[in-house]
């Protein structure tokens, strides 16, 4: 009742779900994982899956965050499920931020990703990859990535021991608090020459080759995973639709799943309302909002699947010939090729979205804010949060619309951004910040050094 479908309507070939397949085998697009719903058991509405409030013991339905919405991603038997509890995550009333964005108080939220066991929204992707990749027997797993999928591959390794996991960084790419998770729970860890870009054609390549299961987001059963996120939003605004989500760009493998998400939703009934959706770049890594927005290439569109291919084409050469890098302190966003372009495209239309890119300066003053505010947050986050800011300044959302940011990952995950922005040490701050043109602190909280002179009044016995 699930099978594989090509996403290019001039192509549309099918397989089975246990193919285990990066792209189309005809055409080379991406895949999706889609259902012959009329012949499953699709809840009448979506407040069905609130008997599976969160619970160790009411079974995987209610011990995971994902698995709970299972009937509507159930591209394999219920007893196949992994999970290691993820998806426990929480909307927040986002007070505090909602002033610094410009959105009326109560009617701006943070999904905060931050909770899952990695740290970070890939957990939503790799407890559904997990469960794939077990079910067609594979021994070894690997992604190349900016840091957090290879935290969430390593710690889904190290907690199931169904696969051993290999990752692939970039070497001097990856933030501190993500390189010490993939070591720590034991992951092989090979840091490449290059940056992520050059990673992720490696392990196609090497997955391809010596038959490894490839987790990273052009892997459809990950993005089933993802969806789960919105349908999480929806529950927790007590299933109302928000106006707006915004959400930061980097492979793309979020805003493809939240487009599907709610292609899904829609189609079979179960909202009437389709939100918006932003995806907001980071400048230094901005290919999205050239292709899509008023950048040099044009106005990429989906076009119902029959996109500009050629103008892809041609940017990308450009860019090679002008060995173009990304480069932003969101390190885990600092992608050039995104390789779901083509399904983030779709989402762009479905949910008549918008596309905006923001400095790593805006990036980190709305990481401070996102952190006074309680929760924190790692710069590549921080970006839907300055994006959203931008989009109210310019009146693209108006104050009193319901908007959610996603918090993608955890305050923690790169500890040296926060530093170097709040602390006093100049030349920290220098070569941190200093080549992403950052030159500001105007949120830092800066710690107090004490004089000689204040010490002898502090610590008179000394
Ligand atoms: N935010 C965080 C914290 C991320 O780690 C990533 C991606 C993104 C946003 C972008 O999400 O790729 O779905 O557009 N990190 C990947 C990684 C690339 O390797 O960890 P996307």
């Amino acid at each position: 009742m699930a099978y594989q479908i090509c996403i290019n309507p001039d192509c549309g070939q099918r397989y089975e779900v246990d193919q285990v397949l990066h792209s189309c085998e005809a055409c080379g697009e991406l895949l999706d994982v889609d259902y012959e719903w009329d012949l499953l058991p699709v809840p009448e509405s979506l407040n069905y899956f609130e008997r599976f409030r969160f619970g160790s013991f009411g079974g995987v339905r209610c011990f995971s965050g994902v698995w709970r919405y299972y009937d509507l991603l159930p591209f394999l038997p219920l007893a196949s499920l992994v999970s290691i509890g993820e998806g426990r995550t929480i909307l927040q009333d986002a007070v505090f931020v909602s002033s610094y964005v410009g959105i009326d108080s109560g009617r701006f939220f943070l999904q905060y990703e931050g909770l899952n066991p990695s740290g970070s929204f890939k957990d939503n992707g790799m407890t559904a990859a997990f469960t794939h990749g077990a079910f067609v027997g594979a021994k070894r797993a690997a992604c190349a990535s900016t840091g957090n999928t290879s935290a969430s591959l390593a710690i889904y390794a190290a907690a199931t021991r169904l696969m051993e996991a290999v990752v692939f960084v970039g070497s001097g790419k990856i933030a501190y608090g993500k390189l010490s998770q993939a070591l720590d729970y034991g992951a092989k860890t090979i840091q490449i020459q290059g940056d992520f870009d050059d990673a992720l054609l490696k392990v196609r390549q090497v997955a391809r080759e010596a038959g490894i299961y490839l987790v990273n987001s052009v892997n459809p059963f990950r993005l089933e995973g993802q969806k789960t996120i919105m349908f999480r939003v929806l529950d927790d605004l007590g299933w109302r639709v928000p106006d707006w989500i915004v959400v930061p760009g980097g492979n793309l493998g979020n805003a493809s799943a939240f487009g599907k998400a709610f292609i899904e939703l829609s189609k079979l009934g179960l909202i009437d309302k389709i939100p918006r959706i932003a995806i907001i770049n980071a400048l230094g890594a901005n290919t999205l909002h050239q292709l899509y927005g008023d950048g040099e290439a044009g106005k990429l569109r989906w076009n119902g699947g029959r996109y500009d291919k050629e103008m892809v084409k041609n940017f990308y050469e450009k860019m090679t010939l002008e060995s173009r890098k990304a480069n932003t302190i969101a390190s885990a966003i600092e992608i050039n090729r995104p390789a779901n372009l083509s399904k983030a495209l779709r989402t762009l239309e479905f949910c008549n979205g918008v596309v905006r890119e923001v400095t790593d300066q805006q990036i980190l003053d709305a990481k401070a804010i996102v952190g006074a505010g309680g929760l924190g947050c790692e710069p590549a986050s921080a970006a839907a949060v300055a994006g959203a800011k931008l989009l109210v300044e310019e009146g693209t959302i108006g104050k009193e619309q319901l908007t959610v940011c996603i918090l993608t990952g955890h305050q923690l995950k790169d500890p040296n951004a926060t530093v170097a922005y709040h602390g006093t040490d100049q030349n920290f701050f220098k070569n941190t910040l200093g080549k992403f043109n950052v030159t500001s602190a105007q949120f830092a909280n800066k710690p107090i050094t004490t004089t000689d002179e204040q010490n002898k009044i502090l610590y008179p016995d000394r």
